[in-house]
């Protein structure tokens, strides 16, 4: 076959070498660690929510190409974040909280923000991204205030 010295035939070689050294790895046996949530909602609310909503709600007037990336990126984040936000941390509180549908309500409010946000920052269109910021503090807020009181102050 011509196709011997191909890409294919190396991505096969590729996918061999990989296979022998993942074996000579073997990962531990799964564990009922491996199910559980590693972190709070608190963390993901600080560690990764709140950096990137700073970034979005920071939008330049014009973005430089960094800024744009940057700004898709917030998004992904937000959006990742909020889909852990859907099903709850390793908190005390927090499974309690996800099967409320209060909160289902405000983080798809938030969730529904982050892909606005998503959208304008690839069609790196300003205007749509701050009115998707504006309307992802709303459920911020929202939120806050049913679930957790003490927080609002502090933003
Ligand atoms: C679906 C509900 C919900 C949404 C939406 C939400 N939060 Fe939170 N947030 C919480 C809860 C509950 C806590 C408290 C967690 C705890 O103390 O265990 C919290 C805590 C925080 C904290 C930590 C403050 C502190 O000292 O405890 C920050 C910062 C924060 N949120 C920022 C945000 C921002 C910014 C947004 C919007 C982009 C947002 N949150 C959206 C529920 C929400």
């Amino acid at each position: 076959m011509p196709f011997v010295g191909s890409r294919f035939a190396r991505a096969l070689r590729v996918a061999a070498t990989l296979s022998v050294v993942s074996a000579g790895h073997a990962q531990p046996p799964p564990s009922a660690a491996d199910s559980r949530p590693l972190v709070t909602i608190k963390e993901v609310m600080e560690q990764t929510i709140t950096p990137a909503t700073n970034t979005l709600w920071g939008v330049p007037e014009k973005p430089t190409d960094e800024e744009w990336a940057a700004l898709e990126q917030a998004s992904i984040t937000l959006l990742v974040a909020a889909d852990f936000v859907a099903r709850g941390g390793a908190g005390e509180h927090d499974v309690e909280w996800a099967r409320n549908p209060a909160w289902a309500a405000y983080n798809a409010a938030m969730t529904n923000a982050g892909l606005a946000a998503l959208k304008a920052a690839r069609a790196r269109d300003a205007a749509a991204l701050l009115a998707a910021g504006d309307v992802l503090y709303p459920p911020c807020e929202a939120c806050h205030m049913q679930f957790n009181p003490g927080v609002i102050g502090e933003q």
